[in-house]
């Protein structure tokens, strides 16, 4: 496997050591800890193009973890095939080992849509993308894997492509102020993104990690912002609600799981318009999360 260190900001290529291998994962040194697989069956039967991308996404059978819920899963299917007339682009924002990629992808094909994957760290991008070209071989010409934050998408790729509608999916860092930094470039290429769904809205955690998603939104939007719950909502008896044994991490009973924030008649209460695309880049490269 290629090590790409000077490729931040930047395309990369797909790795092509990885198409023959049978543990793609540790191929690319990745550890899987709980190795859950979204149950996308539970829906079986409402809807026939999911449906089929379910089947496809589990017949590839190599090992990984997904990290939203079935019902994210779903949710963002839905809502990418209700407003697919009005784009050009899915852009997933946080990949790890490509379970919402994965369902973005199989909206490739029958959507007329192109997919960019975006994560600072390039082995989950590498492994993605030879998860999906296993699900989803014919889509591939349409898929590519940007190395770099979302500030650096915005600057380098949708900044510059007049034409691009995009709905962006964000489930990169968790941490108040990266997700900060991620919405407020936005701003300034809105006029290419028809909206963004973003996960871990019901997330709290260790104080270290600064979890407030939902807060970013609030703050980016205001507390009367407008948008559609997406995934789960968990019960105030749910065993998730209290914090984990790893990392502290917990979800808000009654909150859910994503939102859906439309960009048509939004309001900005961040940043100001005197501020710049460049302010919100990071300084040294990766800033992680
Ligand atoms: C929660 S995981 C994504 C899970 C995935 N969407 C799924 O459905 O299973 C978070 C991912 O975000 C990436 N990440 C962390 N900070 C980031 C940032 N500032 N910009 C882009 N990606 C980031 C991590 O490398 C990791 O792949």
């Amino acid at each position: 496997m290629a090590i790409h260190q000077n490729t931040w900001g930047t395309f990369l290529e797909p790795d092509p050591g990885l198409a023959d291998a049978e543990h793609p994962h540790e191929a690319l040194k990745i550890p899987i800890q709980g190795g859950h697989h979204a149950e996308l069956d539970i829906f079986a039967g409402k809807n026939a193009v999911f449906d089929r991308m379910a089947a496809r996404i589990q017949s590839v059978g190599i090992a990984y973890e997904d990290q939203c819920s079935a019902y994210h899963y779903f949710d963002l299917f839905g809502r990418v095939e209700r407003c697919h007339g009005e784009l050009s682009r899915l852009v997933d924002v946080g990949v790890f080992m490509g379970g919402s990629a994965a369902v973005l992808a199989g909206c490739v094909e029958p959507m007329g849509l192109e997919l960019d994957l975006v994560d600072v760290n390039d082995a989950y991008l590498q492994f993605t993308y030879e998860r999906l070209r296993r699900a989803f071989p014919r889509a591939m010409t349409r898929i590519r894997m940007f190395h770099g934050d979302l500030p650096t998408y915005a600057a380098r790729v949708l900044a510059t492509e007049a034409q691009t509608r995009a709905l962006v999916h964000h489930d990169g860092a968790h941490s108040f102020d990266q997700v900060i930094r991620d919405v407020s470039a936005l701003y300034f290429v809105r006029e290419r993104v028809h909206g963004m769904a973003i996960q871990g809205t019901h997330l709290r955690g260790d104080i270290r990690y600064l979890n407030f998603v939902d807060a970013a939104v609030y703050a980016m939007f205001g507390v009367g912002v407008k948008y559609e719950p997406l995934g789960a909502n968990f019960p105030a008896d749910a065993p998730v609600t209290v914090p984990n044994e790893w990392d502290g991490n917990y979800f808000l009973a009654g909150q859910p799981e994503g939102m859906y924030v439309p960009f048509d008649g939004v309001e900005w209460k961040y940043p100001h318009p005197m501020m710049e695309l460049e302010d919100f880049l990071p300084g040294e490269g990766p800033s992680g999360g």
